[in-house]
């Protein structure tokens, strides 16, 4: 089990690059199967997320080879179509790579997909969709039995704006044969970066980022070079920290825009912040809460940002409501904060927290993603020392998390 051990009490000062998106990379990576040529793909996260999506490419026999920065994808051979079950468990997005095989072949088989424990997060609207682009799916003992006699557009309408659906959808309806509607779809960034990625390609997609997105089928989808968009969630993570040590930084390869609700939320709470074109400076000398932080859909306030966030307002003057409308098992970091002298109560879907003057140095365990670079934020914030195990849990989506911190000032390390 891999442990960090954090010292807290060191303002963060300094730099931070940030890496391309983990929710961006993901579909990207899938989406190289619908391709007729070979991709490469810039950037790409070293992270262990991306490192899964990787063993699912070389397990259905696409080439992948990594250089300094880049990587390249040759699917050309990838003509298997099984997903082997201990990757499908190892993360949410496997999902994602059944309705790009789905483009390249005629059947899928896969099992129920994995990843941070959030609640039930149930797959049936990726499966009612592709259903209704001409798929039949049998489910029997855990295994998902996809087959088609060809793909054909439709319209779509999601009941709710589900970013994988909208992405499964995507990659399926990309060489279906006519026009596919997709209604409600999901509007985050992430999304249009597929869109781009896919267009490049020679693809015919218009609408992501709106309320409609508008697939015609297209016969051939050229190989190309692409780099994602910059991680939102990781910005946000480290302007937590940033601001919860009262400290200050520039946050380089950021777009703002995509930051909107965060940036809002830290200068409500008292950060000085300025925009740039592709960067962010923030500084931070006092906290105060906020209300609400309420989790929404893209452009709301992300619900990957709550945790992380409830760590930077654990020590804020005043109390602050979270309301959690994504999932409905998203506070199990509230406990551990709670151990590092954090004043939260959670239930159901709210949490209120009762800012205290000081956070205290403990053992914690981090029990998903976001939740876990949470305490790692708390524990920047804390005075003593904060031994987060588990942190394996952090390294699918944080890369050189240690470089990042230790850059900024702060004392971080890895312990096994
Ligand atoms: C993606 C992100 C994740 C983020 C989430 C919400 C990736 C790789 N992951 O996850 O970091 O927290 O968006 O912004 O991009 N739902 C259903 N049925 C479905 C699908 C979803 O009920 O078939 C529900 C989920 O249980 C959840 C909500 O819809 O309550 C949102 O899920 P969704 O947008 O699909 O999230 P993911 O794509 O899993």
């Amino acid at each position: 089990m891999s442990k960090l051990k954090v010292e807290g009490g060191n303002p963060l000062c300094g730099v931070v690059d940030i890496q391309g998106a983990k929710n961006s990379v993901l579909p990207i990576l899938a989406a190289t199967l619908v391709s007729d040529g070979e991709c490469v793909i810039e950037g790409c996260p070293d992270i262990r997320d991306t490192h899964t999506a990787i063993e699912i490419l070389e397990a259905l026999g696409a080439r992948v080879t990594k250089h300094p920065g880049y990587m390249t994808i040759d699917a050309s051979s990838a003509g298997r179509y099984e997903i082997p079950d201990h990757l499908m468990r190892k993360m949410r997005s496997s999902i994602m790579f059944l309705g790009a095989i789905l483009t390249r072949n005629r059947r899928a088989l896969a099992t129920f997909p994995g990843g941070c424990e959030l609640g039930q997060r149930p797959i049936d609207l990726h499966l009612s969709a592709l259903r209704k682009l001409g798929v039949q799916i049998d489910e029997a003992y855990g295994v998902l039995d996809c087959r088609h006699d060809g793909l054909k557009g439709c319209e779509i309408t999601l009941t709710f704006p589900s970013v994988g659906a909208t992405e499964n959808v995507m990659l399926a309806a990309v060489k279906a044969e006519g026009l596919t509607i997709l209604n409600n779809p999901a509007k985050e960034p992430e999304i249009e970066d597929l869109q781009s990625f896919l267009n490049k390609m020679g693809a015919r997609i218009s609408g992501a980022g709106s309320s409609r997105i508008v697939i015609q089928g297209v016969k051939k989808l050229s190989g190309v070079t692409y780099r994602s968009i910059p991680d939102r969630i990781v910005a946000a993570t480290y302007m937590c920290a940033v601001a919860g040590t009262r400290g200050n930084a520039l946050f380089k390869n950021v777009v703002p825009q995509h930051l909107s609700a965060v940036l809002s939320l830290l200068s409500d709470a008292g950060c000085e912040i300025r925009c740039y074109e592709d960067s962010v400076f923030l500084e931070c000398s006092r906290l105060r809460s906020v209300n609400p932080v309420r989790t929404m859909p893209y452009p709301g306030f992300p619900t990957d940002a709550q945790a992380p966030f409830m760590a930077l307002m654990a020590r804020a003057e005043g109390t602050s409501v979270f309301v959690e409308t994504i999932f409905e098992n998203r506070y199990k970091h509230v406990g551990e904060l709670v151990r590092m002298g954090a004043n939260i109560t959670a239930e159901g879907r709210v949490a209120v927290v009762n800012g205290v003057k000081r956070l205290y140095g403990a053992p914690v365990e981090a029990f998903d993603l976001r939740g876990g670079a949470a305490l790692v934020v708390a524990g920047l914030c804390a005075e003593g020392e904060t031994v987060v195990s588990n942190a394996e849990h952090i390294y699918r989506g944080y890369e050189n998390l240690i470089g990042c911190i230790g850059d900024l000032g702060g004392k971080i390390s890895a312990e096994d």
